[in-house]
């Protein structure tokens, strides 16, 4: 995998017409990486980026999913891919079953995988003992479903021995709104911003992944928080 931006890397973003994908998505055009954009319903409208090219493709499909990654006379190879799917209900069984496929395609393309996931799986700030997922702080009952899920996706990659692979958890709300360009990182602990808020914009979000992307850290799980002013009311 490449892992500098003097040629561009070409990025697979699976869940591209998404809060996060079309953020992560924006981000690595506008750098000027090529992007393979997969959702089963690829957006109508052109992205206006010829780096982008859209590819309509089910993650729980195997087969498609590798012809994508492993490239074609249309596009080249993916050298990363993002993940960020999720289902509304939340369904566990997807998003794990997702995962893996992801993981276990990519790992036989040699390709590097960053899973944008959930905070649910961090551990909580003041106390390492009790994951965000179980913490009523941050995750009230009617959300505690969509934190185990993300638990469970988590779980899911730290057994997969076999991919390159990083887990990113968003804060506890992660929204759409302004590209700062700025954000703290962490590894496995919630973090907090200057007004003591779990917080970043999807805009921010994807500033971190193609950052992580371009240059990869250690870490197996990350999380980052928004920095600096501009936090909303
Ligand atoms: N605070 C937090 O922890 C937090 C907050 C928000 C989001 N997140 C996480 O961020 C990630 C992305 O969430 P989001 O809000 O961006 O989701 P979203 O806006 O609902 O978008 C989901 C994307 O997944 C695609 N998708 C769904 N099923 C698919 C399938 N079978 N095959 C291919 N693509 C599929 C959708 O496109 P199609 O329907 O066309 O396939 C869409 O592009 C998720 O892991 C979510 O849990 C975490």
């Amino acid at each position: 995998m490449r892992t500098t931006t003097d040629h561009g890397m070409t990025i697979a973003v699976v869940g591209a017409t998404g809060m996060v994908g079309s953020r992560v998505t924006d981000e690595a055009g506008a750098r000027g990486h090529r992007v393979l954009a997969l959702s089963r319903k690829p957006a109508d409208t052109p992205t206006g980026n010829s780096n982008v090219t859209p590819l309509a493709v089910d993650t729980t499909d195997a087969d498609a999913l590798r012809e994508a990654l492993a490239g074609s006379a249309s596009h080249r190879a993916a050298d990363a891919v993002v993940l960020a799917v999720r289902t509304v209900p939340v369904d566990e069984r997807f998003l794990v079953g997702a995962t893996r496929t992801v993981l276990d395609t990519a790992a036989r393309l040699g390709i590097r995988v960053l899973v944008v996931g959930g905070a649910g799986a961090l551990r909580s700030p003041g106390d390492r003992d009790l994951l965000v997922a179980d913490n009523p702080a941050y995750v009230p009952p009617d959300i505690k479903a969509v934190a185990a899920a993300g638990v469970a996706q988590l779980r899911t990659c730290r057994s997969h021995t076999d991919a390159d692979h990083v887990y990113l958890s968003p804060p506890a709300l992660l929204e759409p709104g302004i590209r700062t360009g700025r954000y703290r990182r962490g590894t496995d602990t919630l973090l907090l911003d200057a007004d003591d808020r779990s917080w970043i914009s999807a805009e921010d979000l994807a500033v971190a992944v193609i950052d992580e992307l371009e240059t990869p850290g250690a870490d197996p799980l990350i999380t980052v928080v928004h920095d600096g002013q501009h936090s909303p009311a």
